[in-house]
C-alpha cells in the first residue's frame, strides 16, 4: 500500500470513530513510525509502505479509533514550544495553561533569583516552562502522584533544568516550609458529575485525580487558599488556573482566605483562565 492510500483509509476509519481531526491525526501517527518522517508523509504520497510499517500504522490507528489522544499514543506533548513526556499518571498539558506561563513571566523582572513553587505539577510543564525563560530562577514542583513526579523529574533532565527544578511527592502544601515569590497551580477543577460527559480523549485517558474538583469543582481551591496565604512571600504572586465560569467564585474563596485578586487573564478562546493573587496591601 502507498502512503496516500494508507492515509485515506485511516482518515475514513478515524472519522467514523468520531475523531474530528482524522486526517491530521493519521498523518502524525504515520510520521511517528520508525523509518517514516513528516516529510515522507507530506511530500511523498506515492511511497510504498513496508509491511511492518503498514501493520504498525494499523495498530496506532486502532488506538486512536478507541479515542486515545495522539499525544498519549506518542507519549509526548509540546507545551510552550518545549517537548514534554507524558504518562498515564499525568494530565496531558493543555495550550490554555500557557496563559499561566505568560502571566507568571510578567509579574517580576527576570532578575534577581526568584523561588517558584508549582502545586499539582503533573509533567512539570508550568514550572519548567517558566524556568526555561528565567535562567536565575529556581523551583519546586509538588504532586500527590508519585508517578507524575517521576515524569516531571525526567522532563527536567531532558530540558537540562534539573539543577534548578526539584520535584517531590506531597499533598498540596503539607510539609512545605518557607515562602515562595511565585506560586503556580493548575488544580483539578471539573465538577465530579461532569467528568463522564467530557470527550472520551479526556474522560478515559486523563487521570481522574487531575480532573476531579469535587461536587462543585472547587474543592482544590478551598484547600489551596490557606496554603497560598501561608507560602506566598510578602511581595509574592500566585498564578492559578480556573475552569470556564469559575472566576467569581474562586476569587471569592481566595479573598475570603485573606488574599487579593490582582489580575484576570483570558486564554486564546476568551475564557477567563487565570487569576493572579497577592497579599493585601498593608
Ligand atoms: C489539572 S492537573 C495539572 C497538571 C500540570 N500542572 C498541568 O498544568 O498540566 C492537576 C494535578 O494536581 C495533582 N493533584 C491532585 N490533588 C493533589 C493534591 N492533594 N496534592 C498535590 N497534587 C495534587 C494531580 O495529580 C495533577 O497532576
Amino acid at each position: 500500500m502507498i502512503v496516500e492510500e494508507a492515509l485515506s483509509r485511516a482518515t475514513r476509519r478515524l472519522a467514523e470513530a468520531g475523531v474530528e481531526t482524522a486526517r491530521l491525526d493519521a498523518r502524525l501517527l504515520l510520521a511517528s513510525i520508525d523509518g517514516m518522517s513528516a516529510s515522507a508523509v507530506l511530500l511523498d504520497p506515492g511511497r510504498v509502505l513496508a509491511a511492518d510499517v503498514e501493520s504498525a500504522f494499523d495498530r496506532l490507528v486502532d488506538r486512536r479509533a478507541r479515542r486515545e489522544p495522539v499525544s498519549r499514543i506518542l507519549g509526548r506533548r509540546e507545551f510552550w514550544s518545549l517537548d514534554f513526556a507524558i504518562s498515564l499518571a499525568t494530565l496531558d498539558p493543555r495550550p490554555d495553561s500557557e496563559t499561566l506561563v505568560e502571566a507568571a513571566l510578567t509579574q517580576f523582572e527576570p532578575e534577581p533569583r526568584r523561588r517558584v513553587l508549582d502545586l499539582g505539577t503533573g509533567t512539570g510543564c508550568l514550572l519548567l516552562s517558566v524556568l526555561s525563560e528565567r535562567p536565575k530562577w529556581v523551583g519546586l514542583g509538588i504532586d500527590i502522584a508519585e508517578e507524575a513526579v517521576a515524569v516531571a523529574r525526567a522532563n527536567a533532565r531532558t530540558l537540562e533544568l534539573s539543577e534548578r527544578a526539584h520535584f517531590q511527592t506531597g499533598d498540596w502544601d503539607k510539609g512545605l516550609v518557607g515562602t515562595f515569590d511565585l506560586i503556580l497551580s493548575n488544580p483539578p477543577y471539573i465538577p465530579s458529575s461532569e467528568i463522564a460527559g467530557l470527550s472520551p480523549e479526556v474522560a478515559s485517558f486523563d487521570p481522574l485525580r487531575a480532573l476531579d474538583g469535587g461536587a462543585d469543582g472547587l474543592d482544590a481551591y478551598r484547600a489551596l487558599a490557606p496554603a497560598l496565604l501561608r507560602l506566598l512571600a510578602p511581595q509574592g504572586r500566585a498564578v492559578i488556573e480556573l475552569g470556564k465560569g469559575q472566576v467569581a467564585e474562586i476569587a471569592g474563596i481566595m479573598e475570603a482566605a485573606g488574599l487579593r485578586a490582582l489580575e484576570r487573564r483570558q486564554d486564546l478562546a476568551g475564557v477567563e483562565r487565570c487569576l493572579v493573587l497577592g497579599h493585601p496591601v498593608p
